[in-house]
């Protein structure tokens, strides 16, 4: 996209980023010109000696970026609504100006008309993934195009769902293992879809720093647990049928459920640890099942102790979340969320799948009749989004749809 073309397509949002350019003599990727500025450092200078900040994740592909990948440190889920009088045409090129956008930052270059494009030299495998709610598809491409899972879950009974957490037409999802990089990206994407949208809510979580630990280590959520043992691994020959759509504008593309599940650390400390681990199925301090000694183990649902009863509790998580599948019907790639408050923590469960209705849904009603674990949490935001496919060079993310 020329930057003349692109600055006709952005109507306001960034147009007064044009100016900036000018004024503070920058090139747009990170480096400055003139103006007694030459000591700013070059892109590749910044980044020697700097192991985790190069790294790059290709944005172009089948699929787009931010759900295979190994999970950053860092992401930050941002839901915006279209403002109602956006249609296709300004949907279309909404999508072609972020793509571009998300192209440029996620290999280490500030966007175009970028202030601040200083900030984006350090990739730190930034990846931005797009997704479209209900509405979004319906004004793009009609009614017809709205896949059938594509609306608000089923309600469940544990559920305490507030507003301001849910729902949402157009999700960016922006991961990466620096957060300055990250929210500078952020802030990028949002300022220039700020013609056509507003901003309906941002959620932010976190994992371990990279570097913290060996690379690979399954994460942990805030109760201490080991969490997403259990997942398809994308060499798995079973994991595009799981995860990957195959019809129509979503073929390549996926569904993502994000859940905001409340914690309550303060309740949960005063559980012991072998009724943590019962609680789970799994022990805390290694993350095995209780019927085996690694992590990786296969739990034995069907082991019975010395009393007669099951090893691993009919009533824990992992054997009300598994219910006898054989294999993950979703991949979990959660994040850790704690408001600066310190009385909200918990989960950005969030659960990629081909279909929901047969991937996440049938679990969670399975949860949500009984696992003793919905004692400590409360899912209080709900949002489903299909995940449009990636797109090659010179394409834009949601081209399917037109
Ligand atoms: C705050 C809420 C939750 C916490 C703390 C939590 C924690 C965990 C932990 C620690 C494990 C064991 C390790 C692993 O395989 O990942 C696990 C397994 C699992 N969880 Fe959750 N989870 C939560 C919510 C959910 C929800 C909402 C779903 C889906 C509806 C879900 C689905 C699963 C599945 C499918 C497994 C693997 C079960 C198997 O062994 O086959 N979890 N969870």
């Amino acid at each position: 996209m020329s930057a003349l073309s692109r600055r006709r397509v952005l109507a306001g949002g960034a147009a007064a980023g044009a100016g900036g350019l000018l004024l503070t003599g920058c090139t747009g990727d990170g480096r400055t010109r003139g103006t007694g500025a030459s000591a700013a450092l070059s892109p590749a200078e910044a980044l020697r000696d700097a192991p985790v900040g190069g790294d790059t994740v290709p944005f172009h592909g089948a699929h787009q970026a931010g759900v295979s990948t190994e999970p950053q440190a860092f992401a930050s889920f941002l839901a915006l609504d279209l403002d109602p009088e956006a249609g296709t045409e300004e949907i279309r090129r909404l999508l072609w100006v972020l793509t571009d956008d998300a192209v440029r930052l996620t290999q280490g270059r500030g966007a175009l008309a970028d202030t601040e494009p200083e900030l984006a030299v350090s990739p730190a495998r930034l990846t931005v993934t797009f997704g479209f709610g209900p509405e979004f598809v319906r004004r793009a491409a009609g009614e017809t195009a709205v896949p059938a899972w594509l609306k608000p879950l089923p309600e469940f009974g544990i559920d305490r769902l507030e507003e301001r957490w849910s729902g949402g037409d157009l999700l960016l999802q922006v991961g990466c293992d620096d957060q300055v990089t990250l929210a500078h990206a952020a802030r990028v994407l949002l300022k220039n879809s700020r013609a056509w949208t507003s901003l309906r809510w941002r959620q932010s979580g976190f994992r371990r720093s990279r570097g913290a630990e060996k690379p690979g280590t399954t994460m942990r959520n805030l109760f201490g647990q080991v969490d997403g043992t259990v997942n398809p691994r994308p060499d798995d020959e079973d994991f595009a049928s799981t995860v990957w759509a195959e019809d129509g504008w979503m073929a390549g593309g996926t569904s993502l459920v994000l859940r905001r599940i409340r914690m309550d650390l303060d309740e949960w400390d005063r559980v012991d640890r072998s009724a943590r681990d019962s609680a789970l199925g799994r022990r805390q301090s290694d993350g095995a099942p209780l019927t085996g000694e690694d992590e990786f183990d296969p739990p034995d649902f069907q082991a019975e102790g010395s009393n007669g009863f099951p090893v691993i509790p009919e009533f824990s998580h992992v054997a009300r979340a598994n219910g006898g599948d054989a294999r993950p019907t979703m991949l979990r790639r959660s994040y850790n969320y704690e408001e600066d408050s310190g009385d909200d923590a918990g989960l950005l469960f969030a659960a990629y799948q081909r279909d929901p209705d047969t991937g996440f849904v049938p679990v969670q009603r399975r949860l949500d009749e009984l696992d003793i674990l919905n004692q400590w949490t409360t899912p209080v935001g709900s949002a489903v989004f299909a995940i449009p496919p990636g797109c090659e060079e010179g394409g834009f993310v949601g081209e399917t749809l037109f």
